[in-house]
Formats: C-alpha cells, sequence, structure tokens
C-alpha cells in the first residue's frame, strides 16, 4: 500500500523561496538574526530520507514499509548542491554542520560530499565543525574513510545495551554488538578528539516502559571513557510515532536516577544555543571528576530550549526548515535548478531566517502537543526526512 501521508507531504510542504529574490537584497555580514533575536549556526543537513532501522519513534515499520514513497534520487540534492548552499549559509554565520538522515552513512560515496564541506570557511577563516548523526550500524566500515575525508566527529544513536531491547527498538533485529564495533572504530579512527574540546557523542532516546531499565547499564559502560553519553526525552516529532506524554521520561527523573548510584555536579553549558544540558560525575570532594566525564541530557519536552535555538535544517530535497515541528519548508532547490545567483541565493536565505519566529516546544509547554501551530490540514515533518 502507498502511504496516503507521505504523498501528502510532497503536496503541502513547499514555500516558494523565490519570492525572497524580488524584494530588497540582504548581502550577508555574518550577524543574521530572526525575529526573536536568535543567530544562525547550525546547519544540519538530511542527506537521505532512508534508514536500515526502523526505530518506532521516528520511523515506524508500519508507515515505513516495502512500499512507502521514498525521494527518488533526482530529487536529492547533488553533492554540489549542497556544498553551495552551506557556503552560502556560511557565509551568514554558520559555524556547524551536522549530516543526518535517516542514516546518513546510506548516501553513497559521502566521503566525498564530506571532503567538500571540509574545504569551507566561516566568516572568521575557520573550518566549520563538521559531524555526523548516524546509527552506527556502518561505522566499522566507513570510519576510517570518514576521518580521512575531514570530518570532525559523530554521535551513535544507541538506545540501549542489552541485546533483545536493542533488537526491539531498532526493530530490524540489527545486534547491539555491531554498534559497539561501530563506536571503537570511530575512537579508534580518531574522531573521538576533534580538538575543540568535542568528541565522540552517544545519544539515547529514553521511552518509558521501554528501554528507562537499560539508564544505567549505559552510564556504567559509558563512564570513563571520554565518550558523552546523552539522554534524549521521547518528543512528538513527526506525524506517525504515535507519540504519548506517559512514555515519557522527563530528565529530571533520569538525572535523579543516575545521581542515586553515580552523583552528578551540574556544568556550564559549553556554547549559547545548546542542546543538552550537562552534568559532570562528582568525586569524593563533590567537585567534577574529569576524568570521569560528563552526561547529558535534552529535554526538549520538559524543558523546552526554543529561546535560543539557532539550528536551521535542509532536508533531503533541498527545503530548508526552521524548526524540528515545521509543517512547512522553503525551496531553496528551485532557487539553484532556477539557475539564481549566489548572491540571490544568500539574500533568500537571508530573508527567510530574518522572517523566523518558530518556537514549538515552547508553545507545546504552555499549549500542549498539536494545538499550536497545526492549522486543519497541516502534518508535521517527519524526522527521517528533515533530520535530527
Ligand atoms: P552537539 O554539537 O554534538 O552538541 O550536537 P547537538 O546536541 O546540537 O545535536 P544532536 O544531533 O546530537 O542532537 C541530539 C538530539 O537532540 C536530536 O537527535 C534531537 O532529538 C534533539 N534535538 C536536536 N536539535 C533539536 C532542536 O532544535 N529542537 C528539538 N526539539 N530537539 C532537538
Ligand atoms: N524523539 C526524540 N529523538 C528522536 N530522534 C528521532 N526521533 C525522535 C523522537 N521521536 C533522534 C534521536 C536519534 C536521532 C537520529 O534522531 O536522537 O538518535
Ligand atoms: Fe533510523 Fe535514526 Fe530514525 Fe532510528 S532514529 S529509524 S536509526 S534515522
Ligand atoms: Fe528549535 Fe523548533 Fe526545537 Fe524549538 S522546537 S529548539 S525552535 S527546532
Amino acid at each position: 500500500m502507498i502511504d496516503q501521508r507521505s504523498l501528502e507531504r510532497v503536496a503541502t510542504l513547499t514555500a516558494p523561496a523565490a519570492a525572497f529574490t524580488q524584494t530588497t537584497r540582504i548581502n550577508a555580514n555574518g550577524l543574521l538574526a530572526d525575529r526573536l533575536g536568535r543567530p544562525l549556526h547550525d546547519l544540519r543537513i538530511s542527506v537521505t530520507d532512508r534508514c536500515n532501522f526502523r526505530c518506532s519513534y521516528c520511523m515506524p515499520k508500519e508507515v515505513f514499509d516495502k512500499d512507502y514513497a521514498y525521494l527518488p534520487h533526482g530529487s536529492l540534492l547533488s553533492f554540489e548542491e549542497i556544498t553551495r548552499v552551506a557556503r552560502l549559509f556560511a557565509v551568514h554565520g554558520v559555524r556547524k554542520i551536522r549530516l543526518t538522515g535517516g542514516e546518513p552513512l546510506l548516501r553513497k560515496n559521502l566521503e566525498v560530499l564530506i571532503e567538500q564541506l571540509a574545504a569551507l570557511r566561516t566568516v572568521d577563516g575557520q573550518p566549520l565543525d563538521l559531524t555526523l548523526t548516524t546509527n552506527g550500524s556502518l561505522l566499522a566500515r566507513k570510519a576510517r574513510a570518514l576521518k580521512a575525508a575531514g570530518l570532525n566527529r559523530v554521535t551513535v544513536s544507541l538506545d540501549g545495551l542489552d541485546d533483545a531491547v536493542f533488537r526491539r527498538m531498532n526493530d530490524v533485529d540489527f545486534p547491539v554488538a555491531d554498534v559497539l564495533a561501530g563506536i571503537e572504530a570511530a575512537r579508534a579512527a580518531g574522531l573521538g578528539q576533534d580538538g575543540k574540546g568535542g568528541g565522540l557523542k552517544v545519544n539515547m532516546v529514553v521511552k518509558r516502559g521501554t528501554n528507562e531499565q537499560e539508564i544505567l547499564p549505559m552510564v556504567r559502560h559509558f563512564k570513563g571513557t571520554g565518550i558523552v553519553l546523552r539522554f534524549i526525552e521521547y518528543m512528538d516529532v513527526g506525524a506517525t510515532n504515535g507519540w504519548r506524554m506517559d512514555e515519557v521520561l522527563p530528565s529530571a527523573e533520569v538525572v535523579q536516577l543516575i545521581h542515586a548510584e553515580h552523583p552528578l555536579i551540574q556544568l556550564d553549558p559549553t556554547v549559547a544555543g545548546e542542546t543538552a544540558e550537562r552534568w559532570g560525575f562528582a568525586d569524593a570532594a563533590g567537585r567534577h571528576d574529569k576524568t570521569a566525564g560528563e552526561i547529558g541530557v535534552i529535554s526538549s519536552v520538559t524543558q523546552a530550549f526554543c529561546h535560543d535555538c539557532n539550528r536551521a535544517r535542509l532536508s533531503t530535497e533541498g527545503k530548508l526548515y526552521l524548526c524540528l515541528f515545521a509543517t512547512q519548508g522553503h525551496d531553496l532547490r528551485s532557487l539553484i535548478r532556477t539557475g539564481s545567483s549566489d548572491a540571490d541565493i544568500e539574500s533568500a536565505i537571508g530573508h527567510i531566517w530574518q522572517g523566523r519566529r518558530d518556537r514549538y516546544s515552547e508553545l507545546r509547554s504552555t499549549m500542549g502537543p498539536d494545538t499550536t501551530t497545526l492549522a486543519p490540514g497541516q502534518r508535521r515533518v517527519e524526522m527521517s526526512y528533515i533530520g535530527g
């Protein structure tokens, strides 16, 4: 069966970016701010809408089945198109690029794209912080080539250490040992030290009643390894995961649980607009024991962090989304493919960001899910299409 929802997605999600090329030109000066005064620092690029896992919170099997209408290859931005757009974002102040998916390592020859992106520079002439989110399944095979191409670091999604729990969560019976081998390969390849204080991270989505029993084993496993483990509240992102508030385990409870076995001390943010709240393992004197490392909690549901959200998202087919919970994207691909100049595209990006007022998670906290941004007939974009 063809999923009707995926067809609707194609029909309803485009806003013409071309209109912005006809208004006053915005020349980039690296100081762009949106309506709420938020800068543009972080660009997340989805390179494929496909994945070899079927995590129920992201790509439930019943919807993403063999008949699901994935994007045809011609719709995807080419590597050259992605690099061009990324360069035009960099002149507006972007400093970090994260490649996502779907599963980004499924995109053929991804190293070639990484090489091109690694050559880009920020407004002050620095290389960008170039990273990637992966489910780790192909990492053991690809880590060295990714590092050689210029990738600084990776973040691996891992929802538990117990093999049975992990196989159930990825829903394709993928063994946890292979992901652990991928993490080890990433570390051995040098993707653990990016020279800027960031490194290898592991993200665990926590679903109450599904994998909360994995929290402490994960902490014990990664403590003292230099890998930063982060716990993510299960979110109502997309339109297919059947999200329920009673399946969210608030980060405060996660911290409490860990603190009872491994005393924690809260750490300052490293940069503005960070998604994770940082907690360090404490020594006997109650100070941060740096050799034990730190954990993070990402609390989009119980403690929204929209007030300083500096993240733009570029979908697999070149639409610019201003929020993870957006229903509509701005079509940059049509600008590129109709021969617009760099200055035109740069200006369109400027206009789109200047008009941004998205803050879905904050609105959800006060008004409840779905009652906020969804007009009748609208539906939110899937995370596998827009990128985490
Ligand atoms: P670092 O630079 O490594 O700290 O990365 P990051 O925390 O910016 O990005 P990462 O992709 O590791 O984010 C982890 C998870 O946080 C994502 O998979 C999402 O579940 C969630 N997340 C990231 N950005 C946002 C956001 O802008 N809004 C919301 N609501 N959740 C987000
Ligand atoms: N809630 C929270 N995080 C999610 N991700 C995907 N779906 C969800 C969801 N419903 C994030 C996870 C995963 C990454 C690829 O996307 O962090 O690691
Ligand atoms: Fe794939 Fe990541 Fe989504 Fe799981 S969360 S289905 S691994 S993209
Ligand atoms: Fe940013 Fe939207 Fe997430 Fe808020 S909900 S932090 S605005 S992406």
